[in-house]
């Protein structure tokens, strides 16, 4: 790992951050942890190492000196949850972002979208991450999408949210029309969106007329992009809420913050 010299840092304040659902605002970049517990059955372009406990601990502490406040993890992310919940003691300084849906047991995936499974995996995720209550929970929907949002499953997030372990529900879509329809029921969405790859668009243009929050996956199309500070200016230029990045290299978390910042102060906004 790449020590960032705190001088050359350049990071956000509050000030900067956009809405992702009622009272909840959040750093215009969040830090995504596929990389942080699980490295198979990923389609990155190089093989990596899951780092350590003491590096999680280093880039999480980076993250938040840096303004991010948004963290974004699943079940399906190997042993993530639990790293994190042994982590993050300052949990009500961040948004947590979880999902249900899909499982991954070391080689494959497998999904359940009923009601006692999305309850049970709020129930385990809650244990994992040490907390009493998740900000975001997504349903982790499979390539079939359209079909797995089902009512069923709005009702069962819906019920866990009125029991107030869930402060607002989404989900993480792959098609344009389960991005619509997650729009009008939900609260929050997830999309694949990027410079090279807009399909998503009417998906963003939905939320912003609606006000839900929408974040961003895959913004730098999963490393595949070559220049990720074009690809976070056209990002920063979108009505997103958040774009989550996903990376394990402190040296790149700083950059992009430090994109984010220089986009930011262009624009004529403050960062402090
Ligand atoms: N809900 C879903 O179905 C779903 C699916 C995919 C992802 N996600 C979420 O979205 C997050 C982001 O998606 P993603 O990880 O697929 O894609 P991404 O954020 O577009 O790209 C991550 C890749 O970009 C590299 N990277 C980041 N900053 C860089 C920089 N400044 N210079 C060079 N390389 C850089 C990272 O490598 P380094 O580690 O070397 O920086 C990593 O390999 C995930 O972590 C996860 O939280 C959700």
């Amino acid at each position: 790992m790449v020590n960032v010299n705190p001088p050359d840092m350049l990071w956000l304040t509050d000030t900067t951050y956009r809405p992702l659902f009622d009272n909840c605002h959040v750093s215009p970049i969040g830090l995504g942890t596929v990389k942080m517990g699980r490295n198979r059955g990923v389609k990155y372009p190089r093989s990596f190492k899951i780092p350590n406990d003491r590096d999680v601990a280093n880039l999480l502490a980076l993250a938040y000196d840096l303004g991010i406040n948004l963290i974004d993890t699943a079940p399906a992310y190997g042993n993530c949850e639990s790293r994190l919940g042994a982590i993050l003691s300052n949990r009500h300084q961040w948004v947590i972002c979880t999902k249900a849906g899909e499982y991954f047991d070391g080689q494959k995936s497998s999904f359940d979208f009923s009601p006692e499974g999305l309850t049970n995996s709020v129930e385990q995720s809650l244990r994992r991450l040490a907390t009493d209550y998740l900000d975001v929970v997504l349903l982790h929907l499979p390539d079939d999408d359209l079909s797995t949002l089902s009512s069923e499953a709005l009702t069962a997030l819906s019920k866990l949210k009125e029991r107030g372990l869930i402060r607002a529900i989404g989900a993480s879509t792959k098609s344009t029309p389960a991005g619509l329809l997650a729009v009008e029921d939900y609260d929050v969405v997830m999309i694949a969106y990027h410079q090279q790859d807009t399909t998503q668009q009417a998906v963003l243009d939905a939320a912003h007329a609606s006000s839900r929050g929408v974040m961003i996956k895959k913004g730098l199309q999963s490393g595949h992009s070559g220049s990720p500070d074009e690809y976070l200016r056209f990002l920063m230029a979108t009505s997103m809420s958040s774009v989550i990045v996903g990376t394990i290299n402190p040296s790149h978390l700083a950059a992009n913050v430090a994109t984010i910042a220089q986009v930011i102060t262009a624009n004529g906004s403050s960062l402090r």
